[in-house]
């Protein structure tokens, strides 16, 4: 297989001595318009070297850049050394590649033997499973995906917010005003209810707060009636999540949530005393962070109880002990930015480096139109609802447009779904957002249904042909403008990948697939596939199916299935 950069790398470094090979790769770019070339390399870090101009340096490099097979053509271009790659090259590479390495195409094995955590999704028990968690929840399951590909051996944490002092809430809001039969019958939207009540009457009765307190304190120390309540609590949540789960098609390995470290606190905080670092604070107990230029972590309440903060630290070492891992990501969103720098930064204190394998992987807000969410006021999007909506949708204009496409439950599925996944994964994550019905579920211009419309289109045409695609095609016939843009985006796949893993951004993954439709799309306007001459059809279906399959795999790593009619 011939790898461009490292051909074009290898030729620069018979030029250059004052960079080494595999940083030559790495200043290596894409012009921005292809009439200047497939490949750029700037000259401006070496002008201060070598003294000269980068137009200079640029001018001397590419006249003494050999042409040959591979490379068709050297220019100077402002500073850039320009390639022309040989488009039949091209061709060759990424067919044989694509169509012999078919599901397995984009994959490496670099991360073998290595274990990366993603703590991603972990809802709040007896808390609505709304549009604000969609993003951790396809963003952490997307990262997964990524990661896996390259090798790794993922561990997927479902950090569950079952424990903390919103259960002594829930528990005296229950004894107050709940019924048992009307919180079977719906749950999560009942607890909802009685959570939003209790902050209604706390505000004019502040002393349920104290009331609260003490029955999560009760939960702590193993009070039976109070340890009923809470599991029935969580069951009952976790039934809930299930439908959610299952409608995206996510899975987890771990569901240690926030209650499974419940005793596993005290070993930290005995470590922290001995340590010297745990101080006394008008009662409390913290860690002081002030040489990180943090506020102090906050440790211990007053009444003894522990926090949301204990439990992350009793997790970091449960999980640095259980899993040995090579990283551990937490996707959560930006507001807890504060905490997770806390958490690393007692890790650093009391000592440990692995504090520097933690990644706090954060995204921004999802509002609503009407405001921003609020648990508390009972003003939700259920996500639940967006899918269900997003499929309903689906399924009205399949009927309308393609009755004939066959399992329409199952495509209405894959395709609403796959909606509001992509739509999730189209932005970098850190942008804030305003969540609208009407985004969700059009599915014009850069959407998930498009890329799988493109993706059911090349399927289509395969079955059209209904012939053997090989690869043994002459390549000549798919070097020309249409055809090489789109094996040039099919050729950036792996990198793709290895860049939104370093990044962490599966954006980068969701911008291959629309660029690869793009360029796949235009290629189909413009040249007929299934002609009489059969070089042409043949050389033309090994790129419809080159574009299938990356396409399907790059909707794979997306957590999206590419249905092949709709
Ligand atoms: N349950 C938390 C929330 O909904 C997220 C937990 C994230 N994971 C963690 N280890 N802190 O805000």
């Amino acid at each position: 297989m011939i790898d461009f950069k490292e051909v074009i790398s290898e030729k620069l470094g018979n030029n250059i001595d004052v960079l080494k090979s595999d940083e030559i790769k790495a200043l290596i770019e894409v012009p921005p318009n292809k009439e200047m070339g497939d490949y750029a390399f700037p000259c401006f870090k070496l002008a201060k070297e070598y003294r000269k101009s980068p137009m200079a340096i640029a001018e001397e490099i590419s006249k003494s850049i050999p042409t040959g097979e591979v490379i068709s053509k050297v220019i100077n271009v402002g500073g850039y050394v320009n390639f022309f790659v040989n488009k039949e090259a091209l061709a060759k590479k990424v067919i044989t590649q694509v169509l012999s390495e078919k599901k397995d195409y984009g994959k490496s094995n670099i991360g073998e033997g290595k274990n990366v955590l993603i703590d991603f999704s972990s809802p709040n028990i007896a808390k609505p499973f709304h549009i604000g968690h969609i993003r951790t929840t396809v963003i952490g399951n997307a990262l997964h995906k990524i990661y896996a590909s390259q090798g790794y051996n993922t561990v997927r944490i479902n950090h569950l917010g079952d424990y903390g002092t919103q259960f002594g809430k829930l528990i005296v809001a229950y004894k107050l005003w709940g019924n048992k039969e009307v919180v079977e019958s719906s749950p999560i939207k009942e607890l909802l209810k009685l959570y939003v009540k209790f902050h209604d009457e706390a505000e004019k009765k502040p002393e349920m707060e104290d009331e609260a307190r003490a029955w999560f304190t009760k939960l702590e120390n193993g009070d039976e009636e109070a340890t009923e309540l809470w599991s029935w609590f969580r069951e009952e949540s976790l039934k809930e999540f299930q439908r959610v789960y299952d409608l995206l098609d996510i899975q987890f390995d771990s569901y240690a949530g926030e209650s499974f470290y419940s005793d596993k606190m005290q070993s930290v905080i005995d470590e922290l005393k001995e340590k010297n670092l745990l101080v006394e604070s008008e009662g409390t107990m913290i860690v002081d962070l002030s040489d990180e230029n943090l506020p102090p972590a906050l440790i211990q309440k007053t009444d003894g109880s522990t926090l949301y903060l204990t439990r992350d630290l009793a997790a970091g070492f449960y999980r640095k002990k259980t899993y040995d891992f090579e990283k551990c990501l937490y996707v959560v969103g930006s507001q807890q930015e504060l905490h997770f720098r806390q958490y690393f930064a007692v890790i650093k204190k009391m000592g440990y480096d692995w504090y520097k394998d933690m990644v706090h992987v954060p995204f921004g807000m999802v509002a609503l139109e009407e405001g921003t969410m609020s648990t508390r006021k009972g003003r939700v999007v259920f996500l639940e609802d967006v899918l269900n909506q997003a499929i309903e949708k689906t399924r009205e204009i399949i009927i309308e447009k393609n009755p004939e496409a066959g399992d329409i439950d199952k495509i209405a599925r894959e395709v609403g779904v796959g909606a509001v996944v992509f739509q999730e994964l189209s932005n970098s994550r850190i942008k804030d957002y305003t969540f609208s019905w009407e985004r969700t579920l059009s599915f014009e211009g850069e959407t998930g249904p498009y890329v799988q419309y493109t993706h059911a289109r090349c399927c289509a045409v395969l079955r059209k042909a209904n012939q053997v695609v090989t690869p043994e095609v002459n390549f000549d016939l798919i070097s020309d403008e249409d055809s090489s843009e789109v094996l040039k985006v099919i050729e950036t796949f792996n990198k793709s990948i290895l860049l939104a893993m370093s990044k962490n951004e599966p954006h980068i993954v969701t911008r291959f697939a629309l660029d690869l439709a793009q360029a796949f799309n235009k290629f189909y306007h413009n040249n007929p596939i299934v002609v009489e001459d059969d070089g042409v059809r043949n050389a033309r279906l090994a790129l419809v199916e080159a574009t299938r399959q990356s396409l399907e795999n790059a909707l794979a790593i997306l957590g999206i299935n590419a249905p092949e009619k709709m």
